[in-house]
């Protein structure tokens, strides 16, 4: 697997047409599944045809006395089912728990050579995944693993978020970041009660219109996330790592659902979690990017030539600056395409 520390590599000034690397593999969703519900854990052979990434989860939403079902659950269908190019994850429990060491000595001993990625839950800084990143180099030795497993952090502590920029660069390993808005938001004492997405009370009003104060004023809901992904998809391109959106709670709420992932491919995220097959689809579509807009952003890349100077098309400027844009997006719709 190349590294995901390419996907963010700076642009040449004035280099023809440069081709950043980035992971061979998209990760537009990274689908979670409990593999110590059957019923769930039946549907994994189909769901790998379906997703980009597979999760098996063995943290929250887990119950505590699941926690050894879930995890040679995990191990069972590892072994059994053939991912095909599906990137196989896990997410384990929190380093201040009973269950992780025997997550990761039972998982990396056992099924080392399947996975591909450790989501590490509530990471607080980088003395979180040092110890992770020394652990997995040991656990590896110790298995006989060639392939160095990577290492993704969810963001969803007050401290993790201050510390986001040390925890993106804490290990050659790290491959992401992901938003965890449940466990951050009460760990911010935030006043709400929701997996992710927003607020009807968390609003801007526009002025009244005439003298009556009631009179003409609309409201439109603000982003609650707006601030942390923004400053978690800097951390990660100053790093090279992926940033991801992480769960929305509301299945029903398809709508919101979508407007919140489309917000995060926007500001830089490559994909987001999905917990239900109907977000599989969402997801696909959010983080593809639309035909039209690559169709532009070729028209530009072809009109600029060397990539330097500016040139006017359909009554817009395009310079050194927006043909690096275009790229971005040229780029990730010819990978998706492969
Ligand atoms: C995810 O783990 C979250 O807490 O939102
Ligand atoms: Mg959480």
């Amino acid at each position: 697997m190349r590294s995901p520390k390419d996907f963010f590599a700076p642009l040449a000034v004035g280099a023809p047409d440069p081709v950043r690397e980035i992971p061979p593999l998209p990760s537009r969703m990274i689908h979670f599944f409990d593999p110590s519900n059957e019923k769930m854990a039946a549907k994994v052979p189909d769901l790998a045809k379906k997703v980009d990434v597979l999760l098996g989860n063995l943290e929250d939403a887990v119950r505590a006395d699941r926690k050894e079902a879930a995890r040679r659950g995990l191990v069972e269908i590892a072994r059994s089912t053939d991912f095909g190019s599906t990137q196989l994850w896990t997410r384990i429990n929190s380093l201040d728990s009973p269950w992780v060491l025997d997550d990761l000595l039972t998982l990396v001993t056992e099924i080392g050579d399947k996975l591909d990625v450790i989501m590490v839950p509530k990471v607080e800084g980088a003395q979180d995944i040092h110890y992770v990143d020394r652990l997995l180099a040991q656990l590896e030795a110790r298995a006989g693993l060639t392939r160095p497993l990577l290492v993704h952090a969810i963001l969803e502590t007050a401290s993790g978020v201050a510390n986001v920029e040390e925890i993106a660069g804490a290990s050659p390993r790290m491959q992401g970041i992901s938003l965890g808005p449940a466990d951050l938001a009460a760990s911010r004492r935030m006043k709400t009660t929701r997996v992710g997405g927003g607020h009807p009370g968390y609003l801007v009003r526009t002025d009244p219109v005439g003298d009556d104060l009631n009179e003409g004023r609309t409201t439109y809901q603000q982003d609650l996330w707006h601030y942390t992904v923004a400053r978690m998809v800097d951390a990660c391109a100053m790093h090279g790592i992926l940033p991801y959106y992480g769960p929305f709670g509301d299945i029903r709420d398809v709508v919101a659902c979508e407007d919140q992932f489309r917000n995060a491919f926007l500001l830089g995220c490559v994909g987001t979690w999905t917990l239900h097959p109907v977000q599989v689809d969402i997801a696909r579509r959010v983080f593809s990017p639309e035909p039209s807009d690559v169709a532009w952003a070729r028209k530009v890349i072809a009109a600029m030539g060397d990539g330097t100077g500016a040139v006017m098309i359909d009554g817009k400027m395009q310079d050194d600056a927006s043909v690096k844009q275009c790229r971005v997006v040229a780029e990730l719709a010819d990978r998706l395409a492969e």
